[in-house]
């Protein structure tokens, strides 16, 4: 069986799609990035998928009558590059019917606090303002709500009186770049098993057993 092929849609830096074209390139995920995909010509996301010689498009929804036909495009594009799990990666739109009927329990997505808690935009933020002790980040399938799919795995990075919005943002993201690579590894090697809200993946091959 050939590898996992991922389809990666990102609208900016692009720094979570770097942690998992590197854990591809070494080795540490059964898995290769096929395409990368944005809403926005200027991403540097875009960039960093052609300095990997990665396919790298963009789609612009501006030039679609409709969100279906925006995502239909998209859909296209991966099933071209024969994607077998699309992960959003500072993906800036909603996921519509379109994408999650195409591609329903094949599309994850990383959020940079602890789930339910702080979805949508600025979801660090959101938790420094509110002065939680502790936040962290998500790995989640994706639904037809905002944020709230099934959980695959999430890391905790404490927050301290001397904090700003950056250096909480700053210090969670070190955790994304663990943690995203880590759910790809889990779902490519089919050990994650969804039951209603629930994932659990098989013993022995947890995040707990894999330092
Ligand atoms: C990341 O912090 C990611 O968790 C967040 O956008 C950032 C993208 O950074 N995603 C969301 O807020 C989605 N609601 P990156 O482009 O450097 O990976």
């Amino acid at each position: 069986m050939g590898k996992l092929r991922l389809g990666v849609l990102a609208s900016g830096r692009g720094s979570n799609l770097q942690a998992i074209m590197d854990a591809a390139a070494t080795g540490k995920i059964e898995a290769e990035v096929a395409v990368v995909i944005s809403d926005n010509e200027g991403a540097f996301a875009l960039e960093r998928a052609r300095r990997a010689g990665i396919p790298a498009e963009f789609v612009d929804p501006e030039a679609f009558s409709s969100k279906e036909e925006y995502e239909k495009a998209i859909v296209a594009l991966l099933q071209r590059y024969g994607t077998g799990l699309v992960c959003l990666a500072g993906y800036m739109r909603m996921v519509g019917k379109v994408m999650l009927d195409a591609f329903w329990n094949k599309i994850i997505n990383i959020h940079p606090a602890l789930l339910p808690s702080f979805p949508g935009l600025h979801g660090q933020e959101q938790a420094w303002k509110h002065g939680v002790k502790y936040s962290g980040c998500t790995v989640h399938f994706v639904d037809e709500g905002m944020d709230t799919g099934p959980i695959i795995i999430q890391a905790v990075v404490p927050v301290y009186d001397d904090d700003t919005a950056d250096t909480l943002s700053a210090r969670i993201l070190e955790q994304e770049h663990r943690i995203y690579p880590e759910a790809i590894r889990l779902f490519a090697g089919g050990k994650l098993k969804i039951t209603g809200r629930k994932v659990s993946w098989e013993k022995g091959t947890g995040p707990l057993s894999h330092s």
